[in-house]
């Protein structure tokens, strides 16, 4: 057998053994929002909180976990909750620049989203949301403080009136996932970017 054959049969023999997307780009992007739609669905999924990342004032990057509440593949856009006061709402002010972060060690698949971010108060949706909430959940919207304020004993906090009036929706629009896919024979990277091509036609990158 020569030298380019075993390579090929080798190449076919390791995809075997590899998810469908390991050399198929066109699996890649449909595999990427089923894994995001998994942490819509299920709260011990590792989509389910991933990392959010803003601009604030100086252009300084501020990460942290969030819920995932609704993923839209079509309109490309992830859907959080948050309060309207907190530093992250604030922040959106200045840039509406964006990044989504997640990593799952079990499917060994790491997304890298840059998005544009926008917020959402007091509109059909956020009415919709805040009436299917629990009221559990409701509480952390009713402090009489913002989130993030400076408080010299913890139990200064109230916790008054309803809170929709703190509640607000933050899409994230996806311009831009990388995909990266961790393997011991070879890892696979990928690119779709909304912005120039329409994001549909991914391209390889070197890992
Ligand atoms: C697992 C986890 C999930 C969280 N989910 C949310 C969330 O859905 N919305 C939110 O506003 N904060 C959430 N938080 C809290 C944020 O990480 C953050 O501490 C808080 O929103 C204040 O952020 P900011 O000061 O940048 O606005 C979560 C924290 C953790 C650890």
């Amino acid at each position: 057998m020569g030298e380019s054959n075993r390579a090929s049969k080798k190449k076919q023999e390791n995809a075997c053994e590899e998810p469908e997307f390991y050399n198929d780009i066109t699996k890649v992007l449909p595999a990427a929002w089923d894994f995001m739609e998994e942490g819509v669905r299920d709260r011990h999924s590792l989509a389910h909180t991933p990392v959010v990342s803003t601009l604030d004032v100086d252009g300084k990057p501020n990460s942290r976990c969030m819920v995932l509440r609704a993923v839209d593949r079509q309109k490309t856009t992830l859907v959080f909750h948050t309060d309207r006061r907190s530093i992250k709402a604030n922040e959106l002010k200045s840039s509406s620049q964006g990044a989504v972060l997640f990593y799952d060690p079990k499917r060994k698949i790491q997304l890298r989203l840059r998005c544009g971010l926008s917020l959402d108060t007091d509109s059909v949706e956020t009415n919709e949301r805040w009436g299917k909430m629990r009221e559990m959940s409701k509480v952390c919207y009713q402090s009489n403080l913002a989130p993030g304020d400076p408080i010299s004993d913890p139990e200064q906090v109230q916790f008054l009136g309803e809170g929709f009036e703190n509640f607000a929706i933050l899409t994230a629009t996806v311009k831009r996932l990388e995909w990266l896919y961790l393997s011991f024979r070879g890892n696979r990277r990928a690119i779709f970017d909304w912005s120039r091509t329409g994001g549909e036609d991914g391209k390889w990158l070197v890992p």
